[in-house]
């Protein structure tokens, strides 16, 4: 992915106007763990920090976003089957509050769907609470649409539990799936 760089502030005729950054988006690097907790822990409740900083490690890839050679934000994605399907999920999404508003979970969200359908994933799901309107615009902005537990079931049936379980899906949480090509009409089918 190409490297571009921006400066944050412009100055025409006087007045500073602030310019949107291009993200480069890239896989993270070993490198980059101190900031990718520096984001955790000014992004997540206690509770989650521990296992969004554990995420990290596990299976699955990290994508981050960069301006200015700084890391700005990261997706968690990970890959998974149910049934005959094969999915993909952003499991964790954090941008650091110095970088938010200017697209760059947008950014990740877009280039996390495609590296996922671009493996072949029938769908792609995300999760978030009900009252995060950011992240809840973010993945609609990026083509996720909610689906109840009703849409679901009628796609995997009793498999809809294996499918919450892959997502790390919380009681209170709205299920958003991305399903470019109507694929999943019924997984057991
Ligand atoms: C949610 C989060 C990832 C959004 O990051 P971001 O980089 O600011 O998002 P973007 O700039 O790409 O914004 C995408 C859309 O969401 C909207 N948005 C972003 N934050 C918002 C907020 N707090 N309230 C309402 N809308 C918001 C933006 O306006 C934009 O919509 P628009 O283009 O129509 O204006 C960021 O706020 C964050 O890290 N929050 C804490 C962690 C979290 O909640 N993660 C998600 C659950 S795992």
């Amino acid at each position: 992915m190409n490297s571009i760089h921006h400066s944050f502030c412009s100055q025409q005729r006087g007045r500073r106007l602030r310019v949107k950054p291009d993200f480069t988006i890239r896989s993270s690097a070993p490198s980059d763990e101190d900031r990718l907790k520096e984001i955790i822990g000014l992004s997540f409740p206690r509770f989650f920090r521990f296992f969004a900083s554990h995420s990290l490690d596990s299976e699955g890839i990290v994508l981050v976003c960069e301006a200015e050679r700084l890391v700005g934000g990261f997706a968690k994605l990970t890959e998974f089957s149910v049934g005959s399907g094969s999915f993909g999920c952003v499991l964790w999404l954090a941008v650091h509050p110095d970088f938010r508003r200017q697209n760059a979970a947008t950014s990740l969200v877009k280039a996390g769907t495609n590296y996922l359908f671009g493996r072949h994933a029938d769908a792609v799901f995300a999760s978030t609470q009900r009252g995060n309107l950011g992240s809840l615009a973010t993945f609609k902005k990026s083509g996720y649409a909610h689906i109840g537990f009703l849409g679901l079931w009628r796609r995997f049936g009793w498999r809809v539990f294996s499918l919450y379980r892959k997502i790390w899906y919380a009681p209170g949480e709205i299920v958003l799936i991305h399903d470019k090509a109507n694929k999943i009409k019924r997984i057991l089918e």
